[in-house]
């Protein structure tokens, strides 16, 4: 796999290593309600080369073999690979780790990355790779969580603030490497990476989680707030814990379930015509 560049990628590969099943758990359903959408600003459909960047457990991947494209899958995460092998039979799923995709240029006619270029360290590396195994007349598709965050994401600040307990700094791309988690920021990412024709655009929805799987995610260290939660003592994460059911209260349906307002940057371009 390529070398690892950045501190934002060494502490990406450490957040993911082997929590795969963690993942599934708590964030895959919240990324996959965006599956849809991606998969059509990629264009993807039957007998399309299609390649899933940052696949995960294999969301898109699956929809894509479901369409009758020919799916190739890669994740940064073996676990992750792994779960997509299991969930996409017929896929070629291999671990590759963006900016660097072991594909000839051209090689596909849709790919996809779906919240994915906001966990590189340098996503302007990692949109110009996606941009160079793309075939002309083929079309990438990305999304990201928007800054600042939607309500469902801002809780997590929120629940640190209420419990009184100090975390370190969230773990940041460099700021020179960086760009603005908005439409015009994500749109800008796309056209120096050489694409034309980009669209964005910017889906909005109500999320509904079951709150015990929405809490074992950074409970079982994923996100920024999962990794700064590792070291703490147990009373500690208790007191998060207690300012969580605090938080999620004024949000809970009839049904036990937290339900948030959220949304989500998706936006397509199709390399230059050479
Ligand atoms: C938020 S998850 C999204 C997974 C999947 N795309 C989905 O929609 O459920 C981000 C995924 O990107 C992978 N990832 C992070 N950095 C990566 C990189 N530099 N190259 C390839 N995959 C990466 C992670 O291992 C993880 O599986």
């Amino acid at each position: 796999m390529a070398e690892i560049t950045t501190n934002f990628d060494s502490y990406e590969r450490r957040m993911w290593a082997g929590r795969a099943a963690a993942y599934t758990r708590s964030a895959a359903s919240l990324c996959g309600a965006v599956r849809d959408q991606v998969l059509d600003l990629a264009e993807v459909a039957g007998g399309k080369r299609m390649l899933d960047v940052g696949t995960g457990p294999g969301t898109l991947a699956a929809a894509a073999a479901a369409l009758g494209a020919v799916v190739t899958a890669v994740d940064a995460e073996p676990s992750m690979a792994e779960a997509t092998r299991l969930a996409v039979p017929g896929a070629d799923v291999r671990v590759a780790m963006l900016p660097d995709l072991p594909f000839p240029a051209g090689s596909f006619d849709a790919v996809t990355a779906n919240f994915v270029l906001n966990h590189v360290g340098d996503p302007a590396a990692a949109a110009r790779e996606l941009a160079r195994v793309t075939a002309a007349g083929g079309r990438v598709a990305v999304s990201v969580w928007p800054q600042p965050p939607p309500p469902l994401q801002a809780l997590w600040g929120e629940v640190v603030a209420d419990s009184g307990i100090p975390l370190p700094e969230a773990p940041r791309v460099e700021a020179d490497r960086d760009f603005p988690r908005t439409p015009e920021g994500l749109a800008a990412l796309l056209r120096a990476a050489g694409l034309e024709a980009v669209r964005v655009e910017t889906v909005s929805w109500t999320h509904r989680v079951d709150p015990e799987a929405w809490w074992s995610g950074p409970a079982n260290g994923l996100g920024a707030m999962g990794t700064r939660m590792l070291d703490l003592p147990p009373g500690s994460v208790a007191l998060i814990r207690a300012a969580f059911d605090r938080g999620i209260a004024p949000h809970l349906d009839g049904d036990g379930r937290v339900g948030l307002p959220t949304s989500a940057v998706l936006a397509c371009g199709r390399p230059a015509a050479g």
